[in-house]
C-alpha cells in the first residue's frame, strides 16, 4: 500500500528538486563489480533481437541456456495519466473480477446503495494486491483452468459509501497556520460499514476457466470458491503458539484469532499451498498512549507503529479487539505469514509463528539443493529489514499432506549487506549472540513476536522498504525491491542503499553462496537505481539509461520463464508525471537492465501481483485502490465502470497472437 505521508514526500520532492545528488556520488557509493556503464554496447546490441525460444522452452522448466536469449519483443507505451488502462501494442487487457463481483452462484450483484456485510462476504473483496494462479487439477502445469487466490489488503471507505467523509468543523475554525494539521474531512462509520469492511478484507479464492475463444471466465458454482474475511476463524501455529502476548480475553489459548488483516504481497509453496502477508496491520488498533510508558507490551507495540490516539478507520468504536485500552494483545495476533490450502475449502488458515512478525511481504518459496524450503520475505518500513525463513525438513514432493506443517519448524535469518558485496543471514535464535533473557528475549516465542526488536540487537541492515523479494528461476538470483525512502540522511546511506531520500526506489540481486537458497551467505550488488534518467541519479544494471523506460517505486515482482523481471509500481505519481505500472526486463544477455513500460493503470491506482499462467500466454494483475485521492463523492477516478465509483479490479492480459506475453510470438 502507498505510505500514509503522501503530502510529506511530495514536499521533499519540491525541495530536493534540482540540487539532488549526481549519479556520479551515487555510484561511488555502490558496490559496483560489474564495471561502469556499458552504454554504447548496450545500445547499438538494441536492434540485435536475441535468439528466440521454442515454445518448449518457455515452460516453467527453462533451461539455464534459456537465461541468454532476450525474449522481450515489445514496444514500450509511455508513461500516461489518463482514466484508462493501456498495454502494449499486440496484446489486449481485460477487467476480469472487480471489487463486489459475485463469487458464488446465488451471490448478490454490488449493490453500492446498499451493500451488507452479508452481501460483501459472497462477493470480491475490495484492493486486490497479491495474486496467484494454482492449476488445476493441482500438480498440474495448466494454464487454462486454475484457482485464483486474490490478497484484499485494505479498504477505502471514502470510495465505497457515499458520505463517508463528512467535513471537519475543526478545520473550518482554523486559523491558516493551523490548517495544515487538522485533517479537512473526518470519517463517520457506522457499524454496518465497519462490518463490510471486514467482509471486504481478506481473500478470495475464485475458480476460473479460459474459454475456447481465450476468454477467462469465473466458475460461479465451484466447490473452491471461498472468501477468507477478518471474521474468518484461523489459528496460530509454530514455536509462538499459545505465549502469553499471543493471549486475550476472548481467547485464553493464545492460538485461536479471528481474521486475517491487510494482505499485501504473497507467495505461492511448492506444495500449492499459498502464504499471504499481513502488511501494515497497526492501523485497526487505536489508544496506545492509554497504556503506561513503562508497559513492556508498549514498547513492542511502539516499535511497530501504533496509533498512540484514535485509528483512522475508528473500527474500535464497534469492536473492543481494536481498542488497546481494552485488548492490548490483539494487534500481537496480526502481522504474520498465513499459509492457506485452497484446495481444501474447509481447511482452516494457519498463521505461521515461525516465520515472524513484521509487515510482511513477499512470501517465494524455493527449494534449495538439500531439500530444504527457503522462504524470502520483506518488512516493508522504512529501515527495516529483509528476512529468510530455512525450513529444518525436506519438501517431499511425492506426498503432499508431509509438506503441510513443514513450515512450523526453521531458522529465521535476517540479512546484513556488507558494503564489500558481501552479505550474511544473520540466525534469529534464542540465546545466541545478543538474543538473551538479559535482552528482553527470554523465549523463541519473544523473538517471533518481536522480529524488528530481534533484527535490531543483531544489528541487520536498515532497508529502503522492503516489499518484495523473488527468486529467478533461470538465474537462480533473488532479487529484492525495495520501493523508496524520502527518510534517508546522507549520512544513513550505505551501499546497499546507496540514494539519500531515495525517492524512487532500487532493485538488489542476491546470489546466495553456491546458488543454494539454505546458504548462510551470499553476495550481493545493485541491480536497477530506479527514477527518471533524465533527472539523474539512475542506473539500470550498466544498460544506457537514454533507452529505458522511466519509472519509480518497484513494489512486487514476478518472473517470466524466460527469467526476465517484470515489476509492478506503487507510488509513481508521487515524483514522476505518470500512473503506477508494469514494467518489464531482462536479467541477463545483452538487455540486460533495458526497462520496458508494458502497461499503464488510472489514477490513484498502483499496480500490484502481477501472476503468469505456467505458459505464460495469460497475465494476472491487480489495479488497487483506484481513485485514491478522491473520495465517492468527488471521484479522482470512475474506472472500470465509468460511472459509481472506481473498483479495484483484476485485469487479465493477453498477447493478440495467443503466445507468450510480452514476445513476438
Ligand atoms: Fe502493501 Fe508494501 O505494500
Ligand atoms: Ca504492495
Ligand atoms: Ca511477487
Amino acid at each position: 500500500m502507498p505510505i500514509i505521508d503522501y503530502e510529506g514526500d511530495k514536499q521533499k520532492v519540491r525541495s530536493t528538486a534540482g540540487r539532488g545528488e549526481t549519479f556520479g556520488t551515487i555510484m561511488a557509493r555502490r558496490v559496483n563489480r560489474r564495471g561502469l556503464l556499458r552504454g554504447t554496447a548496450a545500445a547499438s546490441a538494441l536492434i540485435v533481437t536475441g535468439p528466440r525460444l521454442m515454445p518448449h522452452q518457455a515452460s516453467a522448466q527453462a533451461t539455464p541456456e534459456a537465461a541468454t536469449a532476450t525474449t522481450l519483443s515489445f514496444e514500450p507505451i509511455a508513461l500516461d495519466e489518463q482514466d484508462e488502462i493501456l498495454v502494449a501494442t499486440g496484446h489486449r487487457v481485460t477487467p476480469f473480477l472487480r471489487w463486489g463481483d459475485p463469487l458464488f452462484a446465488d451471490a448478490p450483484e454490488l449493490d453500492l446503495a446498499n451493500q451488507t456485510a452479508d452481501s460483501q462476504a459472497q462477493q470480491f473483496g475490495y484492493n486486490c494486491d497479491w495474486i496467484g494462479f494454482l492449476p488445476l487439477p493441482q500438480g498440474s502445469t495448466t494454464s487454462d483452468h486454475g484457482l485464483l487466490v486474490v490478497n484484499h489488503e485494505y479498504t477505502n471507505p471514502e470510495l465505497m459509501f457515499p458520505g463517508y467523509l463528512i467535513p471537519n468543523p475543526a478545520a473550518a475554525a482554523a486559523t491558516p497556520e493551523a490548517e495544515t494539521d487538522i485533517p479537512a474531512f473526518l470519517a463517520s462509520p457506522t457499524k454496518e460499514i465497519v462490518d463490510v469492511e471486514l467482509e471486504a478484507h481478506g481473500l478470495s479464492i475464485v475458480e476460473i476457466r479460459r474459454s475456447d475463444a481465450g476468454e477467462w471466465e469465473v466458475v460461479r458454482d465451484s466447490e473452491y470458491n471461498r472468501r477468507i474475511t477478518a471474521t474468518t476463524p484461523m489459528t496460530l501455529v509454530g514455536p509462538a503458539a499459545g505465549a502469553d502476548l499471543l493471549k486475550t480475553a476472548d481467547d485464553a489459548t493464545g492460538a485461536e484469532v479471528l481474521g486475517t488483516l491487510n494482505n499485501c504481497a504473497g507467495g505461492t509453496t511448492p506444495w500449492d499451498t499459498i502464504i499471504s502477508g499481513e502488511e501494515n496491520f497497526q492501523q485497526y488498533f487505536a489508544n496506545l498512549g492509554m497504556l503506561a510508558e513503562d508497559d513492556p507490551i508498549r514498547v513492542m507495540h511502539d516499535r511497530y507503529g501504533l496509533t498512540e490516539e484514535a485509528s483512522e478507520r475508528l473500527w474500535e468504536q464497534f469492536y473492543d479487539r481494536f481498542d488497546l485500552s481494552k485488548a492490548p494483545n490483539e494487534p500481537f495476533r496480526f502481522g504474520w505469514g498465513v499459509e492457506i490450502d485452497p484446495f481444501d475449502p474447509a481447511s482452516t488458515p494457519k498463521k505461521r509463528t515461525a516465520l515472524g512478525r513484521n509487515k510482511h511481504e513477499g512470501h517465494t518459496s524455493v527449494v534449495a539443493p538439500g531439500g530444504q524450503v527457503a522462504i524470502y520475505s520483506g518488512d516493508d518500513e522504512r529501515f527495516d529489514y529483509a528476512y529468510k525463513f530455512v525450513t529444518t525438513g525436506s519438501y517431499n514432493p511425492d506426498d503432499r499432506a508431509a509438506n503441510m506443517d513443514l513450515l512450523d519448524e526453521g531458522t529465521l535469518y535476517v540479512a546484513k549487506f556488507n558494503d564489500d558485496g558481501t552479505g550474511e543471514w544473520i540466525s534469529l535464535i534464542q540465546g545466541e549472540g545478543e538474543l538473551t533473557e538479559a535482552n528482553g528475549f527470554a523465549s523463541q516465542a519473544d523473538i517471533l513476536i518481536n522480529t524488528r526488536l530481534a533484527g535490531d540487537a543483531v544489528g541487520a541492515t536498515k532497508m529502503d522498504r522492503p516489499e518484495d523479494f523473488e527468486t529467478n528461476p533461470i538465474n537462480k538470483k533473488v532479487y529484492l525491491a525495495l520501493t523508496n525512502n524520502s527518510r534517508r540522511s546522507l549520512e544513513e546511506t550505505d551501499k546497499a542503499n546507496p540514494r539519500a531520500e531515495n525517492l524512487h526506489g532500487h532493485i538488489i540481486e542476491i546470489s546466495e553462496a553456491g546458488d543454494d537458497h539454505a546458504a548462510t551467505s551470499f553476495a550481493w550488488d545493485i541491480f536497477i537505481l530506479a527514477g527518471d534518467p533524465a533527472q539523474g541519479s539512475t542506473y539500470f544494471a550498466g544498460y544506457d539509461s537514454e533507452l529505458v523506460s522511466p519509472f519509480s517505486a518497484p513494489d512486487n515482482i514476478a518472473f517470466d520463464a524466460s527469467g526476465n523481471l517484470w515489476l509492478s509500481t506503487d507510488g509513481m505519481p508521487r515524483n514522476l508525471p505518470g500512473n503506477d505500472g508494469l514494467f518489464a526486463v531482462p536479467t541477463d544477455g545483452e538487455e540486460r537492465g533495458y526497462v520496458r513500460q508494458f502497461f499503464s493503470s488510472v489514477p490513484g491506482a498502483e499496480v500490484s501481483g502481477p501472476e503468469f499462467t505456467p505458459d505464460n500466454t495469460s497475465l494476472f494483475a491487480s489495479i488497487q485502490h483506484p481513485g485514491e485521492g478522491g473520495s465517492f463523492d468527488e471521484p479522482v477516478s470512475l474506472w472500470p465502470d465509468g460511472e459509481g465509483t472506481a473498483r479495484p479490479t483484476v485485469v487479465v492480459i493477453q498477447a493478440d497472437s495467443g503466445g507468450r506475453i510480452g514476445a513476438s510470438d
